[in-house]
This record gives C-alpha cells, sequence and structure tokens, in this order.
C-alpha cells in the first residue's frame, strides 16, 4: 500500500518448490514464493518501506543493489534477520562468523529506502556473510525498479513493452533440484586445485526462472532490462539473426539508470550483477522471424538464452529511442582529491581471495572517504572481477590507461574487469555516512572474502 509521503512493500521470506524444468520440482529460497522475487517499483524521491519476514530456517540479509541507501538499511553482511520464531540454534551458527559489527533483529525488519536517486534498474538480494553465493543459487533475488519524471517524458517502450529479464545460469541434478555445490576449497589436501576458484557455473540458462524460454513478440520496439543475476558468469549477447544492417542491441541505459545517448552494439557484454537497458526493434525484421538472444561466451546449452518469435501482422509504433536521453553530469578528475589502489588477487590457496592482500576483516576498513569529495579509484586485477560499490554510482575514467571500453557508458555500480588489468574510476559518495563496502561481485569470491569495508565520513 501507498500514502502521502511513502510506498509499502512487505515481503515473506519462504522455502518454495517451483516447476522450472517440466515435470520437476525444483526447491527454492524465495522472496514470497517465486523466483525471481517480486518486481518492487518505486517512485524516485518518494519513501519506499520494505517490510521482509523470514520465514527461511537461518538467517537473511536484503541488500539493494544499485541503491543509494542509508547504511542501516543498506543489508551490510551482518545486519542480519534470523528466523522467524526463534530458532536460537542459529545463533550457534552465527557464532562460526568473524565478528560483525550490526545487531541481528530476530523475524524480521523494515528497510527504509529514500530513493533520493534518478531512475535505474537495481535488483534486490541475499547478502549475508559468507553464504551469499549459495541463498541467491536458491532463489533470493529480484528486481527493483525506480521511475522519475525525466525518464517518463521520453517516448520509449513501456508497459508490456519495458520487460525485466534476470538472467541466470543453474545445473539441476537428476531430481530437478539445483544442489550448491560447497565451494570452499579443501586446505587439507594440498596441491589439489580447490573446485569453484573461478565460482560456480551452472549449464543451463534461466530467464526469470525458466530455461532459455520462447516469447512472441509484435514488430515492435521492446525495453529489455538485462541484469546478470548470475553467481558467476560472463555473458555477451548477440541477436540471431543480426537485423540488416546491424547496431540490433541499442543501449539506453546502465546500472545507474539512462545514458546521455543511445549506443548501439552488435555486441553487449555484462559481469555478474551488471545491467543494460536496451531497446530491440522487431519490425527491423520480417514477420515470421526468430531471433535468439544469444550468449557468445557460452558453449552448448550456455549459448542459448532466450529467442523472440516476430508476429506476422504489421502494427505501428509510437515509440522512439531519442538521439539524447539525459545530461550526464561527467565527474571531472582534475577535482579528485585523492587516488586509492585497490587490487584483487588470489593469494593462493592457503590465503584465497583478497583486495590489498587482505580478506574481508570489518576491523580493518581499506578506505575512509570523506562525503561529497570526488575520488579517483583503480581497481587491479589478477584474473576475471566484477567489482561493485555500494552507496554511490561511479564513472569510469580508463581502462589500462586508453578510453573506457564500449559498455562502459554512464553510471556504473559495477564493473566487470578482465584479467590483469587496470581500470580507473571517478566516485563521489554523498548524503550517508556510514560503513559501506566495495567486494567482487563473483559471489564464490565474496564468499571467499574479496570483500572490504571502506568508512564514508
Ligand atoms: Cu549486489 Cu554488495 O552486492
Ligand atoms: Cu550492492
Ligand atoms: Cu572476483
Amino acid at each position: 500500500h501507498t500514502d502521502a509521503t511513502t510506498d509499502y512493500y512487505e515481503i515473506t521470506q519462504q522455502p518454495a518448490v517451483a516447476e522450472i524444468i517440466p515435470g520437476y520440482r525444483t526447491p527454492l529460497w524465495t522472496y514470497q514464493g517465486t523466483f525471481p522475487g517480486p518486481t518492487l517499483v518505486s517512485r524516485s524521491g518518494r519513501r519506499t518501506v520494505v517490510k521482509h519476514v523470514n520465514k527461511l530456517p537461518h538467517p537473511v540479509v536484503v541488500h539493494l543493489h544499485g541503491g543509494h541507501t542509508p547504511q542501516d538499511s543498506d543489508g551490510y553482511p551482518g545486519d542480519m534477520i534470523l528466523p522467524d520464531g526463534g530458532h536460537t540454534d542459529h545463533l550457534a551458527h552465527m557464532g562460526m562468523m568473524p565478528a560483525l559489527p550490526g545487531i541481528p533483529v530476530v523475524g524480521s525488519r523494515e528497510y527504509v529506502y529514500p530513493f533520493e536517486q534518478r531512475a535505474a534498474t537495481l535488483w534486490y538480494h541475499d547478502h549475508r556473510m559468507g553464504f551469499t553465493g549459495q541463498s541467491v543459487w536458491y532463489g533470493l533475488a529480484g528486481f527493483h525498479l525506480v521511475h522519475d519524471d525525466e525518464e517518463d517524458r521520453l517516448p520509449l517502450p513501456c508497459g508490456d513493452r519495458d520487460i525485466p529479464l534476470l538472467i541466470t545460469d543453474r545445473a539441476f541434478d537428476a531430481d530437478g533440484a539445483m544442489p550448491y555445490p560447497s565451494v570452499h576449497p579443501d586446505l587439507h589436501s594440498p596441491g589439489v586445485t580447490p573446485p569453484y576458484m573461478n565460482g560456480v557455473l551452472g549449464d543451463v540458462i534461466l530467464v526469470n526462472g525458466a530455461p532459455s524460454p520462447i516469447t512472441r513478440v509484435q514488430r515492435l520496439r521492446y525495453r529489455l532490462r538485462l541484469l546478470n543475476a548470475s553467481n558467476a558468469r560472463r555473458y555477451r549477447f548477440e541477436l540471431d539473426p543480426q537485423p540488416p544492417g546491424g547496431g540490433g542491441i541499442v543501449q539506453i541505459g546502465s546500472d545507474g539508470g539512462l545514458l546521455d545517448r543511445p549506443r548501439a552494439h552488435d555486441s553487449l557484454q555484462l559481469a555478474s550483477a551488471e545491467r543494460a537497458d536496451v531497446v530491440i526493434d522487431f519490425a527491423r525484421y520480417a514477420p515470421g522471424t526468430r531471433v535468439r538472444l544469444r550468449n557468445t561466451l557460452g558453449t552448448g546449452r550456455t549459448t542459448e538464452v532466450l529467442a523472440f518469435d516476430v508476429s506476422s501482422h504489421a502494427s505501428v509504433d509510437d515509440t522512439m529511442v531519442p538521439e539524447q536521453l539525459s545530461t550526464m553530469r561527467l565527474l571531472d578528475p582534475a577535482t579528485a582529491t585523492v587516488t586509492r589502489d585497490f587490487l584483487f588477487q588470489n593469494r593462493g590457496e592457503e590465503d584465497g581471495w583478497m583486495i590489498n592482500g587482505q580478506p574481508y576483516d570489518p576491523a580493518r576498513p581499506l578506505a575512509t572517504p570523506r562525503l561529497g569529495e570526488v575520488e579517483r579509484w583503480r581497481f587491479i586485477t589478477d584474473v576475471h572481477h566484477p567489482v561493485h560499490l555500494h552507496l554511490d554510482h561511479f564513472q569510469v575514467l580508463a581502462r589500462d590507461g586508453e578510453e573506457p571500453g564500449p559498455y562502459d557508458h554512464g553510471w556504473k555500480d559495477t564493473l566487470g574487469l578482465e584479467p590483469a588489468q587496470a581500470a580507473e574510476i571517478l566516485v563521489r559518495f554523498t548524503d550517508y555516512p556510514g560503513r559501506y563496502m566495495l567486494h567482487c561481485h563473483n559471489l564464490e569470491h565474496e564468499d571467499m572474502a574479496m570483500m572490504a569495508d571502506y568508512l564514508v565520513t
């Protein structure tokens, strides 16, 4: 419901069973019984309160990814909601975790989101310390869309032609379950390459919880909000066939909302947690064409994301993609007050995934940025790491000293980095002082401690 200042949602986190593969029952952990969770919708400048009730048998944490959120509602990994109904044995379970700031609450809590931010495709997901990969794998992820007047004024496709697509990979066993493997390397068998060092991958692509679906479209423009919600898989999306003349994937937005102007791509790459808003004009295809959205980084079934069957009757399209979408106020590198380096690196089997040689340690924040100041942050990698910052979006300044990449435009909160790369970003933390975090969004790297806090003061 809603009142003069606030929109309210209530979500019960609960076990559920879904028929993902026809004829099989797949146990899930869900928001409100479905995977993905319900798509929440908010208005820029209006407060949203989301009450989460935890009916799962273990602690949960809800993080709004891309949200410009005060610390106490950000979903810090230690700010847990214990199970409703008081299973006190889980307190012992928690005792096995590193000491974390944050006071666990029992049963339910309200997250308060001011939404002093522009229209964007956000998502919410579990962020429990050490268990994020497992929780998201079992289903704890959903969209949270923010709309604003600037975007509403544009003649973009909307309503049932504005489609959020939550894209994940999963692996099923013979009974239809999606068992999540233990990712923690066995430190007692030196010489054995620990499995899942590059994250847990599946061999089936699910789009909004359905295996490589086929959907009917009219010969009109559609806006697709692509979210790579996979634990570790990277995608490069391509239309097959390409429309005559190419450039069929017209990107209009990224993590933090609209770009300044549209960018037409033949292919578009997303690392874990990155989003791209794209417009596809199916009028560029002959009636009756089956247009596949393929993942050219996949093999076998993981190349198949989804397919569109273009209808045969003619339609009149009253939408368009304007040449100018938004005004992008560029942060000026000359105003940066600090440069900080963050090295994302595996330090060997004994030590694991680290940032600046340190596994996650809430007692040792890696930076203390000042509210309102522009900072230049450099991320340096060994292998692929999607680097994510909480609290504010950033702008990409360079990759390996060169121009930003083709998918780096606009405001980002997650940046897919290539192996042995150095990327520079400009960021300005605003409005909310407190403890926030940067981490690798390969969820297995994250759970293996590739996280760090920064204190915004
Ligand atoms: Cu989407 Cu800190 O995570
Ligand atoms: Cu986040
Ligand atoms: Cu990583």
